[in-house]
This record gives structure tokens, C-alpha cells and sequence, in this order.
């Protein structure tokens, strides 16, 4: 059952936070709070997004995500298709911040 809660979420190395709740994946609340993480298919399919929980616990929305026993054992999440079910701590080097959004477009004479 998906948890109201917001917790913090910590993009290491960067240092950047946001909150995030049990709802919605951490690619969709990072992207609301103008944290933009890699993707590409957003389905958990391509592993474009991967990243790694360093703390706490995150679980995936689908049964199947795209990565081996091994890089589950090593903490590796989609971040496409995974929420939050503490704080966490994500190693995720290629987040980047949103560009500020354009200024109004100059309407005709
Ligand atoms: S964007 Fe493709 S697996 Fe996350």
C-alpha cells in the first residue's frame, strides 16, 4: 500500500534532496522538484536510469525490473519504476537540475 508519508531523498554525490512520497517513482518526485535523473524508456525496461540505494529502502512498482540478482543484492534500483519506502540515500553521479523554465513567449505586434 502506497505511503502518504514524504521521506528525504539524497542524490549523492551532489548533495541534492527532495521529498517523496510512496505514490509516485523517484524519477516523477525528483523531476517535481527540479531534479532531473537520466532516463529513457521509463518503463523499467532500458536501465538508462540505474542507480544505487546507498541508505534505506526503496521497492519497485513492477515485478520485474530490468536488473540481475546480483545488482539487487548490490542495492541497484530503477528509479523509473521504484518508490520510496524510507529516506534514502541514491548514488545517482548523472542526476542533473532542470534547466530554470523559458520566459514567456513575446507576443506579436
Ligand atoms: S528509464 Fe528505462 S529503466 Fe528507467
Amino acid at each position: 500500500m502506497p505511503s502518504d508519508t514524504p521521506f528525504t531523498i539524497v542524490i549523492e554525490p551532489q548533495g541534492w534532496s527532495f521529498e517523496a512520497s510512496g505514490g509516485p517513482s523517484l524519477v516523477e518526485s525528483a523531476r517535481r522538484a527540479g531534479i532531473v535523473l537520466p532516463t529513457s524508456c521509463r518503463n523499467g525496461t532500458c536501465r538508462a536510469c540505474l542507480c544505487r540505494v546507498l541508505r534505506g529502502q526503496a521497492r519497485h512498482l513492477i515485478e520485474w525490473p530490468g536488473l540481475s540478482a546480483e545488482e539487487k543484492r548490490e542495492g541497484c534500483i530503477l528509479p523509473c519504476v521504484a518508490t520510496p519506502e524510507t529516506a534514502l540515500h541514491i548514488e545517482a553521479p548523472k542526476a542533473s537540475r532542470a534547466p530554470p523554465p523559458a520566459p514567456p513567449a513575446a507576443l506579436g505586434p
